[in-house]
């Protein structure tokens, strides 16, 4: 059970984000937990169950592909699946209002796109965006996937889990997001351990944090190299920093509590 929120704690960090001219909100799993998105690292989280050595870099997944089909197919359907069926969360909307009031830049880690849908406008996808399908090298955009497509998408995946040919009918439910096209090889616009972080988003995310006054942590471990270092960016140039989790502190003020509770009451202190 967590500690009942600081109301002292609450008012200074309204205050901050009320007076503040740049606001940074950088965001990770935990925001997008009450949309129903698994987090990684929690308990029951989604390392837990598909071994991020495996299953979290190019090469481990193409190994899984010849060895483990059908386990392969369920890992892509735990990813696929609860972002197709995912809305916004008060959080999301909350951090939305914020960038209606003074101007925001959102540095998502999530690959999920519920920012966007619940109306922020400056959102920069620092580790990629399951909607968005690019080349192999990943440096041509191919083409962005609706939520119906991607529920589509999700249903063939959770039926080649079970029966026969599993690989074969995996990459058929999976051909427009990743294989081979007319205009060549194509793969969803992730970035997995071992790769560089999306860019343009990643250099303007830097510029963000070094430019903030005001930058909120959203839902995040902080272990995740580089995009981990936003808010030590932030701190560095002055800027104040409040982190919003259940489980895990930080920045100049810890909010402790979940972000669908806690945003909601942040941002109607700071304005209403
Ligand atoms: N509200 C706010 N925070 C929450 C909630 C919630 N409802 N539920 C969980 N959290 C917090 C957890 O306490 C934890 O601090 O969200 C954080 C989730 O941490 P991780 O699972 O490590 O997710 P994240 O920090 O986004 O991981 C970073 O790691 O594997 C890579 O690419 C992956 O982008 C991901 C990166």
């Amino acid at each position: 059970m967590n500690a009942p929120l600081d109301n002292e704690a609450l008012n200074i960090a309204a205050w901050h984000l009320r007076e503040a001219k740049r606001v940074v909100v950088f965001s990770g799993a935990g925001v997008s937990a009450e949309s129903g998105i698994p987090t990684f690292r929690d308990d029951g989280g989604f390392w837990t169950e598909f071994p991020p050595e495996i299953y979290a870099t190019w090469n481990g997944i193409l190994r899984a592909a010849t060895k483990e089909p059908r386990r392969l197919a369920a890992f892509v359907h735990a990813v696929i699946a609860p972002i197709a069926d995912a809305e916004p969360n008060p959080a999301h909307r909350a951090i939305a209002e914020v960038g209606r009031r003074k101007p925001v830049t959102v540095v998502t880690q999530n690959i999920d796109r519920l920012h966007q849908r619940a109306g922020s406008t400056r959102v920069l996808e620092v580790h990629g965006s399951m909607y968005e399908v690019v080349s192999l090298n990943g440096k041509k955009s191919k083409r962005t996937l609706t939520q119906s497509q991607l529920k589509r998408i999700a249903e063939r995946v959770r039926r080649a889990k079970y029966g026969v040919l599993s690989l074969a009918r995996l990459l058929v439910a999976i051909r427009p997001i990743a294989g081979v096209g007319i205009t060549g090889a194509h793969r969803p616009n992730l970035v997995l351990f071992g790769d560089s972080l999306a860019e343009p988003d990643w250099s303007d995310a830097l510029k963000a944090a070094k430019e903030c006054d005001c930058l909120l942590s959203v839902g995040t471990s902080g272990l995740v190299l580089p995009a981990a270092m936003i808010p030590a960016y932030a701190k560095d140039a002055g800027a104040n920093v409040i982190t919003i989790d259940p489980g895990e502190g930080g920045g100049d003020i810890w909010l402790r509590g979940k972000a669908g509770d806690i945003l909601p009451r942040l941002v109607a202190r700071a304005f209403d």
